[in-house]
């Protein structure tokens, strides 16, 4: 492939591949399909897009496969890709094959290394469906449904307690900053985010005028805090379960914790959740969570994610 073609295509493999205007425009689009849900037809033809799956997944599989759909486009799902792979094909070639046949590669893997060496082979766009570094396909449904609740994002407080060195924790860094929001983080010592991505988030807040802190004391992060969030305790791949429920027991978001937040304070989750553990059931099942919007904002916001990203 040539080098120059590729250099053309747009990918989206972490949350700062769109600037903060472009993060904007594909919200914007997201709320503009929300209402017309079936006006949108890129995918004409239909061409299919590959959704490629190294891990478990309930929320991201069904809404990409049904969101390709009302694209009008096929959706071509597939588990287990290490065991397509497991004749020793290396992400390039498997790029390389599926880019003269897909419209766009919808990927969730492990390493963030594979899936830039799967965007940088490719001539169709890669989407991040989740790697063990960043998860920026859900912080745009969460910022989609934050715009929704509180009319903004740019300005608003936004509190994520619980592990600080997953994906999401990365993701609300890097893509709350791009939103213009500010970003604190809060977990144990031995869970905090990690520092070069800190401080790359820092750097995009500087120019969108939002911040970004990592913090250890959960009821200092809540407080005034307008959009609480949080994740499991063990992601997926992860070990130890014990050793992690015992350090991250003080960041469970509770009624307790609410109290310190604003008083019209949201709460999101990515799903799925562990009632008793990084939340209570009754924060979950209560009045400010939003986590059943956020779920079905993934399906608006990748939608628009896709029509954007195979049209620029
Ligand atoms: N939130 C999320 O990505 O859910 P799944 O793992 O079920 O896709
Ligand atoms: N941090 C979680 C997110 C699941 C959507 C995981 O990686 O398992």
């Amino acid at each position: 492939m040539n080098g120059a073609d590729s250099a053309r295509i747009r990918h989206f493999l972490r949350d700062d591949d769109l600037s903060p205007a472009e993060q904007a425009e594909v919200i914007e689009l997201a709320a503009a399909m929300k209402k017309d849900r079936f006006g949108y037809r890129p995918f004409e033809g239909p061409q299919t897009v590959a959704v490629l799956f190294d891990k478990p997944s309930a929320r991201t599989r069904v809404s990409f496969h049904t969101g390709i759909g009302e694209l009008g486009g096929l959706p071509l799902v597939v588990d287990n890709v290490s065991a397509l792979m497991g004749r020793g094909e290396p992400p390039a070639d498997l790029a390389r094959v599926l880019d003269r046949q897909v419209a766009a590669i919808v990927w969730r893997t492990s390493g963030q290394e594979l899936i830039a060496e799967m965007a940088a082979h490719s001539r169709v766009p890669v989407v991040n469906a989740l790697t063990d570094e960043f998860h920026p396909c859900q912080i745009l449904a969460d910022l989609q449904t934050v715009h929704e609740r509180l009319g903004r994002t740019a300005g608003l407080t936004l509190t994520y307690l619980g592990d600080g060195a997953n994906n999401m924790a990365h993701s609300y860094l890097i893509g709350g900053a791009t939103a213009g929001m500010h970003v604190r983080v809060a977990a144990p010592p031995t869970y905090q985010p990690d520092a070069v991505i800190l401080d790359q988030a820092a750097a995009i807040a500087a120019r969108t005028g939002g911040s970004v802190v990592a913090l250890s004391d959960p009821v200092a992060a809540a407080t005034g805090a307008h959009v609480i969030a949080t994740d499991t305790w063990v992601s997926m791949g992860q070990d130890g379960k014990d050793e992690r429920v015992a350090a991250l027991k003080p960041y469970q978001v509770n009624d307790e914790l609410l109290q310190h937040a604003a008083r019209d304070a949201i709460v999101l989750h990515c799903l799925p959740a562990y009632r008793g553990y990084e939340i209570t059931a009754e924060v979950l099942d209560g009045p400010r969570s939003v986590v059943w919007d956020q779920a079905e904002n993934r399906l608006h916001a990748q939608k628009a994610l896709l029509h954007w990203l195979v049209s620029h």
